[in-house]
């Protein structure tokens, strides 16, 4: 479904993203784990397009399709979807009006199936009338963002850190959500949609069973493997080591 060859990108001149590969196919979830500015990010917003992510090398294929040149939106049209790691405050501009246009509609008012919608993420009425992120808590941000992609429903979804700050409970609730937008309920066989989770904690893990994991480390990715292994290198040894032990000990 997401194929990126030697990709190499630069953010106000400066090379965050270098000769990277990666592949997932149809009905895969994979994880993506690294330190602190090795550039998870910016692969996310390159991958959607964002016009300060120069791409200086490589290509990003979608379902077949070059969208290396894409505009945001038409890679939005083809498919793919984003929760933010830090999504912007978008004062006079109601919640309910993102749902409403994640769902296709111009516009529209709060009713029955948005209410139903955001009561499944433990999201108050009252904030679907309330500017989009605007005084909204940590974990409040992470539920608005993955409501809006429960209305959107895109094929190919990226995850950028659901799970920091987010409390035992709804962290529960994010993840079974997320199985659910991922196809994780159905059989191997039928799943369609996929999936690129960035995590720190790994708590969103104990939810979904991703099919792989990389190790992200200046840009590059530097190991892949099963998740549970990989994360428990990563836990024990650190991100360093674990690629050291990758390869050496061959593929995790
Ligand atoms: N607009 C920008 N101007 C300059 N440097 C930038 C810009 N955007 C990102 N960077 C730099 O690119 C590097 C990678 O950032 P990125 O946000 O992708 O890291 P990350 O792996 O997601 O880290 P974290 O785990 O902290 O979220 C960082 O050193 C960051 O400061
Ligand atoms: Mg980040």
């Amino acid at each position: 479904m997401l194929k990126i060859k030697n990709l190499t990108v630069e953010v106000e001149g400066k090379e965050i993203i270098r000769d990277l590969n990666l592949n997932i196919e149809s009905g895969e979830v994979h994880v993506l784990f690294g330190p602190n500015g090795c550039g998870k990010t910016t692969l996310l917003m390159t991958i959607l397009g964002f016009p300060n992510y120069k791409v200086k090398k490589g290509t990003i294929t979608f379902k077949g399709v070059d969208i290396t040149d894409f505009t945001t939106n038409e890679r939005v049209k083809l498919g793919l979807g984003m929760s933010f790691q830090h999504p912007p405050e978008i004062r006079g501009v109601k919640l309910g009006d993102m749902v409403n246009i994640a769902l296709g509609k111009k516009e529209g008012e709060i009713d029955e199936s948005m209410i139903e919608l955001a009561k499944r993420l433990n999201i108050a009425v009252e904030f679907l009338n309330r500017d989009v992120n605007l005084g909204f808590s940590g974990g409040e941000v992470k539920r608005s963002e993955i409501l809006q992609l429960l209305a959107q429903a895109p094929d190919f979804i990226m995850f950028d850190e659901p799970d920091s700050g987010v409390d035992v409970e709804n962290i529960e609730l994010i993840g079974k959500i997320m199985c659910e937008l991922l196809d994780r309920n159905k059989l191997p066989s039928k799943r369609e949609r996929s999936g690129l989770i960035i995590t720190h904690s790994g708590f969103v893990m104990h939810y979904i069973k991703a099919d792989r994991a990389h190790v992200m480390l200046n840009g590059r990715i530097a190991c892949s493997g099963m998740p549970d292994e990989i994360t428990k290198r990563i836990m024990e040894d650190g991100f360093e080591r674990c690629v050291e032990l990758c390869s050496v000990k061959g593929a995790c």
